[in-house]
């Protein structure tokens, strides 16, 4: 097959890493006999000194008449003196609004050979960590009106928060069907005893879930949730939440695993085509050293082998390829442990390309 990916490298580790995954990638087309091409698409805080905004249209193009997206990470402190509707991180959520992308699929689970890097207390980790947050991607108070004016004498901050049923319908859907590949057990998080939208949520999900009558359905109150994912975690099969509440929720996720450098993301829309990337930030403090952390991005381009290319196959060597080198002992500087062999970003990225 031939396939055209649009490569967003970004800032701070961004570059390094997608070089990293795009070696992997053409290690699977050389194995499997596939072509794929890559398209530049600057985006973030490179493409504002480059082009003087976060997300130039030409990258935008690039991206909507690709098959899909690779990206690294955007942002650092160098653009924080932006005005807010020039931030690099406007840049992306540019994209994902303009690419139609309202569910962001970010799973948490712990690699064995990791065990050890979990934070939480043993007993807690051995029950099983296992489970993947659907996040609603292009509505809420991300997208509502915001402003700041001075109202009698002081400043004044608004960020309106608004969804609509079928923005909430269509990612409850995605839900109730990657629950039906998993365990069949979805959670849905909200604040009904406090917000209106939190109520419409819970309504519409109710609904939704009377087409799944395979697929078991609870609510959770956010903060109770923040609370459940530390206490017990083998709790959660699939999680379900609208933006803010699934951005903050997901960072914890992945930090019970012990490894946010290890974790990617899919974010897709009605179509196959997606946006691939790891959650981590663009670490600044740690750019161009090759200290970085592939996998992430890598187990990203897995994703998108599997989702977006229907390459399950590819898709699994590539996540056998990660486990095999971690069973090998070899760790970047986030995830080294005692006795094991640290090794930099691109020996990370070579050696895992040896394996597939
Ligand atoms: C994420 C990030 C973004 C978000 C930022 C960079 C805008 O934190 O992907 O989780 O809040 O969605
Ligand atoms: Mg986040």
């Amino acid at each position: 097959m031939n396939k055209r990916i649009a490569v967003i490298r970004g800032d701070g580790i961004g570059p390094e890493i997608v070089e990293q995954a795009i070696a992997v990638l053409d290690a699977v087309a050389r194995r499997f006999g596939h072509q794929f091409t890559y398209a530049e698409a600057p985006m973030g805080g490179c493409a504002i000194d480059g082009w003087g905004v976060p997300l130039p249209e030409e990258s935008l193009q690039t991206c909507l008449s690709s098959d899909s997206v690779l990206l690294g990470a955007v942002g650092g402190p160098k653009w924080d003196a932006q005005p807010p509707h020039n931030r690099p991180e406007r840049g992306l959520l540019q994209l994902r609004s303009a690419m139609g992308l309202f569910s962001n699929i970010r799973p948490a689970r712990i690699f064995p050979q990791l065990s050890a890097a979990c934070p939480l207390r043993q007993d807690i980790a051995e029950r099983g960590i296992d489970f993947v947050v659907v996040r609603e991607l292009i509505g809420g108070v991300y997208f509502g009106r915001h402003s700041t004016e001075t109202v009698e004498g002081e400043a004044k901050a608004t960020d309106i928060m608004s969804y609509t049923e079928s923005e909430i319908r269509r990612v409850a859907h995605v839900a109730f069907q990657t629950a039906q590949k998993r365990r069949h057990h979805v959670t849905s998080i909200d604040k009904a005893n406090v917000l209106d939208t939190s109520r419409l949520w819970r309504r519409v999900v109710s609904e939704v879930a009377e087409e799944y009558p395979d697929v078991t359905l609870r609510h959770m109150y956010v903060d109770n949730a923040a609370m459940q994912l530390v206490r017990d975690p083998s709790q959660f099969d699939v999680i379900v939440t609208e933006n803010l509440f699934g951005d903050i929720l997901s960072d914890e996720a992945s930090q019970i695993t012990g490894s946010i450098g290890m974790i990617p993301s899919s974010s897709l829309g009605e179509g196959t085509r997606g946006l691939y990337e790891p959650i981590h930030g663009s670490a600044p403090d740690i750019a161009g050293q090759d200290k970085a952390n592939p996998i992430g991005t890598i187990l990203a381009a897995a994703m998108m082998l599997r989702y977006s290319f229907s390459m399950s196959a590819e898709a699994d060597a590539v996540e056998q390829a990660v486990s095999a080198a971690l069973k090998d002992g070899l760790r970047c500087g986030d995830i080294m442990a005692p006795g094991c062999t640290l090794v930099g970003c691109r020996e990370m990225g070579q050696e895992i390309c040896r394996r597939i």
